[in-house]
């Protein structure tokens, strides 16, 4: 058995492959594609190629606080939310060609009573310590905050606009309580606690577990980016962590006493993997259980790496808790893609959407599927920039993939009116070509199977160099004339590197491979080609095979399209400033008593100085007729001292006196802003009201 054998041999027979189920809140981005499902439907379509039972799992996520927060903001439902954005997502991943066995979503009730039997054994077997503890409520809005709802500043990098479940920055994950000068992103409003009874999963007791499954046997063949932050979490300490909420929105916890509960967004959302391929097996009649039961079925998560945590520590224990589960094999989890240099954000409408790109690019799949592939996040953040993706395009999948196609069909329609010629003694080049072309699907493969999917895309494109350097280099067009049976041979070899790319580029470029498939007339021969006979046998379309007549594979991205994008970017960016200076939200309503306890009136800076060494901080003597008050205002950087001597302004004499810089404020001076977003003084100037005359 030769090693490639045995390689082979040793490759499982059934494979799980999930793809991180999208919240339904906005349509799919390239930092989505690039992130998951790109790479993961490389993967799968690799798989199924070498004859694996593959199955090939997503759906969307349709709970959570992103999608009722989108909501609210829209005046819409949630379900009117999902409803909208299942329908968008799902129908742009199948234009783009992602190649799900089946797409689900988590508002079904397949999924509504998978996750409640779930829980419910949890329970049932005792897995769950039921705790009341403090949470965070918002009283103005007068609910829980859970999760997006609440921001603050990260306990562990410092970040001020953490989410309570989780920082975006660093990509820990925490508790809301945990975070320091938490706000409700409801209301605005300063949350306070409020006892409220959860059920936890002790991740704590796991911790022996996740030790050895991860920090030992799992520290080769995971990667490190992923390997790191488990090491992290681990030697962090794991805590026990909540997996339901108040909330409503959501499944609802399917035990006695939990009205107004529902089950925290990721504790449901991974079961929906599981949901997602028992509906697979309904419709084909198929078990669903060895696919997540049999030890021999290889479970992999492709993710993005804000997900790390829950794919490798809280779904493993949920899945362990439970008992009848396997773990995944692997999570190869990628880092994030930015856009031009800054980071893409659903809320900023800083992206480029698929359904978009769909549109200015019609059957371009490819192409992008290219340029994300060749360019993917794999083991640090990586930029997308346009010109990349023009480069790209216009110098590798036209100039050298594209281009050595197209001489070998329009050559060989040319010279032998499109049959494959015959071919007789080759040259010691022409045989270590074909000696060469036998390596490539191991190559390839082996790198797919590491997910290492830029190395692979980069190995594909090699081949295509191979022929192109070969057809440059024979120049068979010079020598035609002159030498028939060598160009005989050139294009006959060039024919079998043509038939290994449209066998070999099929898990990058799906379209491409089909078209060249067709191009070669596939169809018509007697063995067709495929990942394994090509590591045997180089030859594989013979003398007098016909082909078909083809169009262009690819084609050049003009300058002018790629500007059209930069001014849509460019746009978006000017919009952001707008909507950052719009009219911000009108806060709720508050009671004449709390409008009645602030005393305002009316007063007269009558001196003013620099504080020193402060850029910001200007120290005011305000005359609010029955005393002068002293008072500390953050104007230096808009107001000279001299400027704002004698003027009439509107004091809050009662607010608590501060001490700022060592200097105690006695009041605040109300500003507003003017139409080019200048500072200005609410001022009854003009109106000749006497200095402490009441604002009411
Ligand atoms: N909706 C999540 C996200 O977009 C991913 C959920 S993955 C699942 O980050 F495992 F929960 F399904
Ligand atoms: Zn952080």
């Amino acid at each position: 058995m030769s090693n490639f054998d045995l390689h082979i041999f040793e490759m499982p027979k059934r494979y799980t492959v999930t793809a991180a189920l999208p919240y339904t809140n906005g349509p799919i981005h390239i930092g989505h594609l690039a992130g998951v499902y790109v790479p993961s439907d490389i993967f799968v379509r690799y798989l199924r190629l070498r004859g694996r039972d593959v199955v090939f799992i997503c759906g969307s996520d349709e709970h959570g606080v992103p999608i009722t927060i989108r909501a609210k903001k829209e005046g819409k439902t949630p379900q009117e939310i999902v409803d909208f954005f299942h329908e968008n997502i799902r129908n742009s991943f199948q234009e783009f060609g992602i190649s799900f066995d089946n797409y689900s979503r988590t508002s079904d009730p397949i999924h509504h009573s998978t996750a409640s039997e779930f829980f419910a054994k949890l329970n049932a077997n005792q897995k769950f310590e039921e705790t009341e503890s403090e949470q965070l409520f918002d009283q103005e809005a007068q609910q829980f905050l859970a999760d997006r709802f609440v921001i603050g500043t990260c306990p562990k990098c410092g970040h001020t606009e953490s989410y309570g479940d989780q920082c975006e920055q660093c990509g820990t994950s925490h508790n809301a309580t945990d975070l320091l000068n938490p706000k409700s992103a409801l209301s605005g409003s300063k949350p306070i606690v409020k006892l409220t009874k959860h059920w936890f999963l002790p991740l704590n007791q796991y911790t022996d577990f996740f030790k050895k499954w991860i920090l030992k046997d799992h520290k080769i063949d995971w990667k490190s980016n992923v390997y790191g932050q488990c090491k992290s979490w681990i030697d962090d300490g794991l805590k026990p962590r909540a997996v339901t909420r108040d909330l409503d929105w959501g499944v609802p916890v399917p035990v006695p006493g939990a009205a107004g509960k529902v089950l925290y967004v990721w504790f449901d959302a991974p079961i929906g993997y599981i949901s997602s391929t028992k509906e697979w097996a309904e419709r084909l009649q198929k078990d669903w259980r060895p696919y997540w039961q049999d030890s021999d079925t290889e479970l992999i998560h492709f993710i993005g790496k804000d997900n790390i945590v829950f794919h490798c520590i809280i779904f493993p224990a949920m899945l362990k808790a439970e008992g009848s589960y396997i773990l995944p094999t692997n999570v190869p989890a990628n880092e994030f893609l930015n856009l031009e240099g800054q980071k893409l954000s659903t809320s900023k409408n800083w992206a480029v959407w698929l359904p978009d790109y769909l549109v200015d690019f019609p059957n371009q799949q490819d192409v992008l599927r290219y340029v994300l592939t060749a360019n993917a996040p794999e083991s640090k953040d990586n930029d997308f920039t346009w010109s990349d993706f023009q480069a790209r395009n216009n110098n590798e999948l036209v100039a050298i993939f594209g281009n050595f196609i197209n001489r070998v069909i329009v050559l060989v329609n040319k010279y032998y009116d499109n049959a494959v010629p015959q071919y007789d003694v080759l040259s010691t080049e022409d045989l270590e070509i074909l000696e060469t072309i036998k390596t490539f699907p191991d190559i390839i493969g082996k790198d797919i199977e590491a997910y290492r999917f830029r190395a692979a895309s980069q190995s594909m494109m090699n081949l295509a160099r191979l022929g192109n350097k070969y057809l440059a280099d024979a120049e068979p067009w010079k020598i035609f004339k002159t030498d028939p049976h060598r160009v005989q041979n050139i294009m006959f070899v060039a024919l079998q590197i043509a038939s290994a790319l449209a066998v070999l580029a099929e898990p990058f470029l799906p379209n491409t491979s089909m078209k060249l498939k067709n191009a070669l007339n596939f169809n018509a021969l007697k063995q067709k080609p495929n990942w394994e006979s090509l590591h045997a046998e180089a030859i594989t379309i013979p003398p007098e095979h016909e082909l078909h007549n083809s169009e262009l594979l690819f084609s050049k991205i003009e300058d002018s399209q790629i500007e059209y994008q930069l001014q849509k970017l460019e746009q978006r960016k000017k919009d952001n400033q707008a909507e950052s200076k719009k009219i911000s939200t009108l806060k709720e309503p508050v009671p004449f008593e709390s409008f009645k306890a602030m005393d305002l009136r009316v007063g007269t800076i009558v001196e003013a100085q620099k504080m020193p060494k402060a850029n910001k901080l200007l120290v005011l003597k305000v005359d609010i007729g029955s005393e002068v008050r002293t008072i500390v205002s953050g104007i230096a950087e808009h107001f000279q001292p001299h400027e704002v001597i004698g003027k009439q302004v509107t004091v809050l004499i009662n607010l608590k006196p501060r001490l700022l810089r060592g200097v105690e404020s006695q009041g605040m001076i109300l500003m507003t802003e003017n139409q080019d977003g200048a500072l200005v003084f609410v001022n009854p100037d003009k109106q000749n009201s006497p200095n402490g005359a009441e604002i009411a």
